[in-house]
């Protein structure tokens, strides 16, 4: 259903993006019960939640959720960097492909930063679907390259935005089938299975801290967490904390109505989306949860780094966000009487391994 005007939609209408053919709002899914009945492994477990289910599971989602105490919190690390593709995209990757295939579909395109484009030719090759990604050419080297090992073309793209044209272009005038994530409501269906996951572990954490690029996995966790605070499951909501790159910060630009003071977050690639399609969802969660926006940039990104593989987690850039977001409000939080946070890691940085060395023995 279009959040915008109202209309309404099947699954099996959609084929060339998830916007409304009317007004170009996103479409969230409506009108299903959802039913908490956890049974089986992967996110299938979560089935009677869930508007689709995956045909076909790679292994993803159940990942580890390490606790441990720092600084006087008790933080909770959810390793979705574990993943199949090495990124929590494959959650909403899973329902995505498996809905292309549903539909007989055979050659698939997505934009990306790239660990979508990832997500989307691995998937897509286990189901015998043909994958072009578009993404930026300065996108790392190693992203690209898993993407053509799994058989993905990849389309280098002069910018972020001329990646989606390209993938527009191709849906419209080829026949391709988008996989359009940033605002496809299969996206946040599948980040839903996160909140249910560390529900079943420890309840809900006092806040949660997230990198957010188009804000699908914001999104979708607090809706998993809101889905079982609706269903009298749990008796709260977390606070969320969102971490974005001092260069690119649509959504604390919305939240704040000002703009970041300056500084480089290049480094922080898979969280610079300009024009996020939920941006007003984001704003509003974060507000009514009685949630931050924090700005991180390149430098507290490669300290956030170092200390991560100090505690074991090889994790990339934008992934190490959240750690260094938990650095700066550490003290924030504490005196909003948080306890308990949960922080996802969300990319693999061993598809970067040259790069990671690079920032870790260039600076400080
Ligand atoms: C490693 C990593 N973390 C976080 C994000 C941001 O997720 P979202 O776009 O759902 O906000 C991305 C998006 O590409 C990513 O690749
Ligand atoms: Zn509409």
């Amino acid at each position: 259903m279009c959040s915008e005007c109202g209309a309404t939609y099947g699954f099996t209408d959609i084929r060339q993006g998830f916007r409304c053919a009317k007004c170009g709002g996103v479409l969230d899914v409506k009108g299903f019960e959802r039913v908490w009945s956890p049974a089986g492994s992967g996110i299938s477990r979560y089935s009677s939640m869930l508007a689709l289910t995956p045909v076909k599971s790679l292994g993803e989602g159940c990942t580890p959720l390490v606790a441990m105490e720092w600084r006087g919190l008790r933080i909770y690390l959810k390793l979705e960097h574990l993943n199949p593709s090495g990124s929590f995209k494959d959650r909403g990757t899973a329902m995505a492909i498996s809905h292309a295939y549903r539909l007989g579909i055979d050659r698939v395109v997505e934009d990306t930063s790239g660990n979508t484009g990832i997500s989307v030719a691995m998937y897509s090759r286990a189901l015998g679907i043909r994958a072009c990604i578009a993404m930026p050419r300065d996108a790392p080297e190693g992203k690209k390259l898993a993407i053509r090992l799994f058989g993905g073309e990849v389309i280098e793209a002069s910018s972020r935005a001329e990646a989606t044209a390209i993938a527009i272009d191709l849906t419209t005038k080829h026949g391709y089938y988008y996989i359009d994530h940033l605002s496809s409501p299969l996206y946040i269906e599948g980040y839903r299975t996160i909140a249910y996951e560390v529900f079943e572990r420890i309840g809900v954490p006092d806040a949660m801290i997230v990198p957010a690029g188009s804000c699908g996995l914001l999104i979708g966790t607090y809706r998993g967490f809101e889905d079982l605070y609706r269903l009298g499951f749990a008796r709260r909501l977390p606070r969320v904390v969102a971490v974005q790159g001092v260069e690119v910060a649509p959504l604390y630009e919305k939240v704040y109505g000002g703009k970041p003071g300056g500084g480089s977050s290049r480094i922080a690639d898979g969280i610079r989306v300009p024009n996020p399609p939920r941006l007003a969802e984001a704003v509003d969660i974060v507000r009514s949860s009685g949630g931050r926006v924090v700005l991180v940039d390149d430098n507290e990104i490669v300290h956030a780094l170092r200390e991560l593989i100090d505690m074991g987690f090889v994790v990339e850039p934008t992934s190490a966000t959240v750690y260094a977001a938990l650095i700066k409000v550490v003290d924030d939080l504490k005196s909003l009487g948080v306890e308990s946070v949960l922080l996802v890691l969300t990319g693999s940085g061993l598809k970067m391994l040259d790069k990671l060395y690079g920032l870790l023995t260039s600076s400080g």
